[in-house]
C-alpha cells in the first residue's frame, strides 16, 4: 500500500530549487573506511524517486530504473536522492523500505529546462542513436549543470549523516554528479550506472558539452553499463574525444590526468524474480485473469507493454500487425493485439507527436479490419496498471512483441518470460534485436523492427510454433532470468565500486608519489576551450 498522498499540495513548486548546501570543506580530508559492499548503507541518487504523484494520489514510479532499484532498497539502509516530481508531502519513508527517501524539488524552468529538455530532448535521443534528432539549447545546458549540482549537494549531505556508504549514482539525467562528489570527496566509493544505451563515438561527439559530459561519469570508480557494444563505445568516445586532456585508455579501464584509474563493467540489470513470481500467484492476479480469459476467449492475444517512446518501436509494432491482418484474413478474427502504453513525457514534442501517431494507426486498423458484430483487433490502454493487472496480461499473453528500435535493456521482457514460466504457461517472445535484453533471453524469437513486414512475418512464425517449442523457449529464459536477478546485480555492482574504489584510489596514491619524487607540472583534467592540435576525430583517427 503506498502513503496517501497530500493532495492539496499537488503540482506546487517552488520558485527556484532550493539547492542544499555542500558539505563542509572538513570533509575533503577525512578518509573514509572503505566499505564493506556486502553490508554496507547505499547513497542512490536517480532522477526518480520510487514514487510519484499520480492521479489518485502516490503511484509507483514508471520505467526500467524505479523497477530495479525498489527492490533493493527494500534490503538496504542508506538513502535514495532524487526528485519530488513537483509535489510536496512525500513521505521521509515507504512502508517495506529500509531507505530514507530524499526529495529534490525543482522550479517549473527546470522541469523545463533540465528534465524535458537537456535529459530527454538533448541526452535522450542522442544516447540512442539520435533516431530522433537531439537538440542543443545553451540554457538547458545550464540548468542540467545547476540541478546536477542540487542533487549533488543533497548527495553529499546524505553521505556526510550515513558513514561508510557507497555512492550510487543512477542514469543519463545526472551525468554530472560522479565529479563532483568525487571533488568533495575523493576517497568516496562512487559508482556510476547508465540505464540506457551509449552510441558510437561519431555520434555523441554531436554533443556540445561532450567533454563535461565524459569527464562528469568519470567522477566515478566504476562506471557500468546493461551491454558490452554501450561499454565499449563509451571507452572509445573517452579514447577519442579525452585525449587532448590526458585521459588515456587501457582495454576497458580509463586512467585520468591524475593518475586514478576508473573502470568500464557490463552489467546487465534484471528484475525481482521472486516479486513477479509472488504476483503471478496473487488472488487479485488470478481474478483478473480470469475476467481476461474470458474477454479473449478463442483469439490468440498479443501484447506490447511500454512507456509511450519512440525507442520502443510501438509504431513499428503496429504496421506490422496492420500487415499480418492484410496478409492473413483468417487471422482477423482469430488474433487480437494489446498495447498498453504508459505516459511518458508528454511536455516533448516529439512524444505528443508519437501518441498522436499510434492512435492514428490504432484507428486506421481497427477502422479497417473489425468485423461487423466483432471486437476490434486492437485494444490500447493509455495509463499506468497495478502491478496485479500487469501480471494477469503477462500471464494470458499468448504472444509478447518487445521491438523497440534500441533500448538499453528492457526490463518488460523478463517480466513476461517470468510470469509466464510461474503460471506454466506457454507463451513466445518476440524480441528486438536491437534492445539489451536480446543478448541475454537467446531462446525468444529474435527481430529487426525495422523491417516490419518481416516483423509480421515473424508473428505469422510465432503463431504456428508447436506448445512444446514454446514452453521449452519460456522455460529456459525464465530460468536464466531467474538465476541473473535483480538482487544478484545490485551485490555485483556493489562489489565492483568497492573493489575499483580500493584499486583505483591507490593506483592514483602510488602514481602521485612517484610523481611528486619527479619534476615537472602536474595536469588536471577539465574541458578545453580548443581542440589540441594534434586532437583525433571522433572515430579515433588522428586529424590531418
Ligand atoms: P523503460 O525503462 O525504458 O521504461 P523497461 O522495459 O526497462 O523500459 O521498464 C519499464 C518498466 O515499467 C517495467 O518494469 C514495466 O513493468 C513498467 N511498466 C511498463 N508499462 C507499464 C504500465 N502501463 N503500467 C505500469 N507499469 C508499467
Ligand atoms: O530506464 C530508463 C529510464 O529512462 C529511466 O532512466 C527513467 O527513469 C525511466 O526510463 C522512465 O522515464 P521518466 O523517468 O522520464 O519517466
Amino acid at each position: 500500500m503506498l502513503p496517501q498522498r497530500d493532495q492539496t499540495d499537488s503540482g506546487s513548486r517552488g520558485p527556484e530549487v532550493a539547492v542544499p548546501r555542500p558539505a563542509m570543506a572538513s570533509e575533503r580530508e577525512r578518509v573514509p573506511e572503505m566499505p564493506d559492499a556486502d553490508k554496507s548503507p547505499v547513497v542512490a541518487i536517480a532522477n526518480r524517486l520510487p514514487i510519484r504523484p499520480g492521479d489518485g494520489g502516490w503511484e509507483l514510479s514508471p520505467g526500467g530504473l524505479a523497477t530495479a532499484l525498489r527492490p533493493v532498497m527494500r534490503t538496504r539502509s542508506g538513502a535514495w536522492v532524487g526528485w519530488d516530481g513537483g509535489s510536496k508531502g512525500m513521505p521521509a519513508t515507504l512502508p517495506g523500505l529500509r531507505t530514507r527517501l530524499l526529495p529534490i524539488s525543482l522550479s517549473v524552468a527546470q522541469v523545463r529546462q533540465y528534465y524535458h529538455g537537456f535529459a530527454n530532448a538533448t541526452l535522450w535521443p542522442l544516447l540512442h542513436d539520435a533516431i530522433e534528432k537531439p537538440r542543443f539549447e545553451r540554457g538547458w545546458w545550464r540548468s542540467y549543470q545547476d540541478v546536477n549540482s542540487a542533487f549533488a549537494g543533497a548527495a553529499l549531505a546524505a553521505l556526510s549523516d550515513c558513514q561508510g556508504a557507497i555512492a550510487w549514482v543512477h542514469d543519463y539525467h545526472l551525468a554530472l554528479v560522479p565529479r563532483l562528489l568525487r571533488e568533495r570527496r575523493p576517497d568516496q566509493p562512487i559508482g556510476f550506472f547508465l540505464h540506457i544505451p551509449w552510441p558510437a563515438p561519431e555520434i555523441f561527439a554531436r554533443v556540445p558539452w561532450r567533454q563535461e559530459i565524459l569527464l562528469g561519469m568519470l567522477g566515478a570508480d566504476v562506471v557500468s553499463f546493461h551491454a558490452e557494444r554501450y561499454r565499449d563505445n563509451f571507452v572509445r568516445a573517452c579514447a577519442s574525444l579525452l585525449a587532448d586532456v590526458g585521459v588515456q585508455v587501457n582495454g576497458s579501464t580509463i586512467v585520468l590526468p591524475d593518475q586514478r584509474q576508473v573502470s568500464t563493467t557490463t552489467a546487465p540489470i534484471s528484475i525481482d524474480t521472486a516479486e513477479y513470481r509472488r504476483l503471478a500467484a496473487d488472488p487479485e492476479t488470478a481474478a483478473q485473469i480470469a475476467g481476461l480469459t474470458d474477454q479473449f476467449r478463442g483469439r490468440s492475444l498479443l501484447l506490447g507493454v511500454d512507456r509511450l517512446d519512440y525507442t520502443k518501436g510501438i509504431v513499428e509494432r503496429l504496421l506490422a500487425v496492420e500487415a499480418l491482418l492484410e496478409r492473413r484474413q483468417d487471422l482477423r478474427t482469430k488474433v487480437a493485439f494489446l498495447q498498453v502504453a504508459v505516459p511518458s513525457r508528454d511536455n516533448v514534442v516529439e512524444y505528443r507527436t508519437l501518441r498522436a501517431a499510434v492512435e492514428g494507426h490504432i484507428g486506421r486498423i481497427n477502422g479497417k479490419f473489425t468485423e461487423p458484430g466483432s471486437d476490434v483487433p486492437v485494444h490500447y490502454l493509455h495509463r499506468s496498471l497495478p502491478p496485479e493487472q500487469l501480471a494477469a496480461y503477462y500471464a494470458v499473453a499468448d504472444m509478447m512483441l518487445v521491438t523497440p528500435l534500441i533500448d538499453g535493456m528492457n526490463l518488460v521482457a523478463k517480466e513476461y518470460v517470468t510470469v509466464q514460466h510461474a503460471r506454466h504457461g506457454s507463451g513466445s517472445m518476440i524480441l528486438s534485436e536491437f534492445t539489451g535484453a536480446s543478448s541475454e533471453l537467446r531462446e525468444a524469437i529474435p527481430c529487426n523492427p525495422f523491417d516490419t513486414e518481416g516483423l509480421s512475418l515473424r508473428v505469422e512464425h510465432a503463431l504456428a510454433l508447436s506448445q512444446s517449442a514454446r514452453r521449452a523457449a519460456i522455460t529456459a529464459m525464465a530460468r536464466y532470468v531467474a538465476a541473473h536477478d535483480v538482487h544478484r546485480w545490485v551485490a555485483r555492482q556493489l562489489r565492483d565500486i568497492t573493489a575499483a574504489a580500493r584499486t583505483g584510489g591507490r593506483a592514483r596514491m602510488d602514481r602521485q608519489l612517484v610523481a611528486a619524487s619527479q619534476p615537472g607540472p602536474a595536469r588536471s583534467p577539465g574541458p578545453p576551450a580548443s581542440r589540441s592540435r594534434q586532437g583525433r576525430r571522433p572515430d579515433g583517427a588522428r586529424r590531418h
